[in-house]
């Protein structure tokens, strides 16, 4: 598409969730344009690209399960196809399984409890004593007192997946914009482009909101219908295992110490990703001193050889949280704009159905059956066209008062 033609379609947002929109939007036929001065940027960078449905599986989320599991189930065609259209890139999809294990007494009744959560839902879990643990991970520390074996639970490399989700868009003629977006045109009660951070006027047909925690900042959006996402800070570290330690894990581990999640992702190129810290401090994304520690002290409780690998990377990133922990996808009460955000923990994981919902929304202006508990305007104040049966499937109350109300340029995917 040429750059001065009005697209059918233009995405606020270049991270993973409005490259996807935009790949799927254009393959259904729709001239799509995604406007961000970093497309593939965003949290997409941080994330450490856990596919994990069944053990970041919470209470009162069984609604959100069964999005979160199809997609996974969606992920192997996914990414064979992407990498297809994105000329060959491998996006570093790995079947590893996962194994959640505890150190404590308290750890193991929390994991027995998920474990329950977990059989009741229908998933597949297996519990393992420790000796069990240690034999399918050598690595583990002694003290591990038993855990979770979930084989269906895999990974892929967000950098990557984005860097393949922009050749994809690219290849299949979709506009990046490489610039901010200033705010949101509105003419005549109905979204009609942006207006770029240089001063350019994009005009459109329609407009998806994808800017991950920043999508409730986008000057111009009417206040009822801005979204009600606020940023949950994330520092994760990257180590990298040489050659000599392969295979430090052969899958993703995690646990939880003293309350706190900590996962450690082996990629097959030997990163291993250490995450993550879950902060509420706004748009704070300094690592601190005090992150690292407590990231690098539960992960050689789990796993003690982790302080011989070189630390490479130490970064953090901003989650979109929503008020019900799910994503906001579809019409909004201001006709010609969606929402695609608020993805929260689960943005890498909910990439492939995001894609196919937003596409099918774009064109026949139906929310797929899929979807409908999480249509963007269930937090809305005002009633517009979003299908009003999906609207009281709200799991929450009204906006998230956290949320940032003020405007600002907007760039930023999600995670
Ligand atoms: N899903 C992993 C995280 O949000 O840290």
């Amino acid at each position: 598409m040429h750059p001065r033609t009005k697209p059918d379609v233009l995405v606020i947002g270049g991270g993973i969730i409005g490259l996807v929109t935009a790949w799927r939007a254009a393959q259904r036929g729709l001239r799509a344009a995604v406007v961000d001065p970093e497309p593939g940027g965003g949290a997409a960078q941080v994330a450490a690209g856990m596919l994990a449905a069944v053990t970041e599986l919470h209470y009162g989320e069984e609604t959100l399960l069964g999005l979160n599991l199809a997609s996974a189930r969606r992920y192997p065609d996914f990414v064979a196809e992407l990498q297809e259209a994105a000329g060959g890139a491998d996006v570093g999809y790995r079947a590893c399984g996962t194994l959640a294990v505890a150190l404590d007494a308290d750890d193991r009744a929390h994991l027995r409890e998920l474990h329950a959560l977990q059989s009741r839902s229908g998933l597949e879990s297996e519990w393992l004593s420790g000796r069990e643990c240690r034999r399918l991970e050598p690595m583990l520390a002694p003290g591990v007192r038993g855990g979770l074996r979930v084989d269906g639970d895999h990974q892929v490399d967000p950098r990557r997946l984005a860097a393949a989700l922009v050749a994809a868009c690219e290849r299949a003629g979709v506009v990046l914009h490489r610039a901010w977006a200033e705010r949101l045109t509105v003419v005549r009660d109905r979204a009609a482009g942006a207006v770029l951070g240089d001063g350019t006027e994009v005009a459109a047909g329609q407009v998806v909101l994808a800017a991950g925690s920043l999508s409730g900042r986008l000057g111009g959006v009417p206040d009822e219908v801005l979204p009600p996402v606020r940023p949950v800070k994330g520092q994760v570290l990257r180590l990298t295992v040489p050659s000599a330690y392969a295979p430090f894990l052969s899958r993703t581990v995690r646990a939880v110490v003293r309350g706190s999640h900590v996962y450690l992702v082996p990629r097959e190129n030997g990163e291993l990703v250490v995450g993550a810290t879950s902060e509420e401090l706004g748009w704070d994304t300094t690592v601190t001193a005090g992150g690292v520690y407590e990231l690098l002290r539960d992960a050689h409780e789990l796993v003690p050889g982790i302080t011989e690998l070189p630390l490479t990377e130490t970064r953090a990133g901003l989650r979109p949280g929503s008020p019900d922990n799910a994503p906001l996808l579809g019409p909004t009460a201001l006709p010609g704009l969606h929402l695609a955000t608020g993805h929260y923990r689960n943005g890498v994981l909910l990439t492939p159905v995001t894609g196919d919902v937003m596409a099918e929304v774009l064109v026949t202006g139906a929310l797929p059956d899929e979807a409908r508990p999480f249509a963007a305007a269930r937090f809305s104040s005002a009633s517009g066209p979003a299908d009003p049966a999906s609207a009281s499937a709200s799991a929450s109350g009204p906006a998230d008062p956290a949320s940032g109300s003020g405007s600002a340029p907007v760039s930023v995917g999600v995670s």
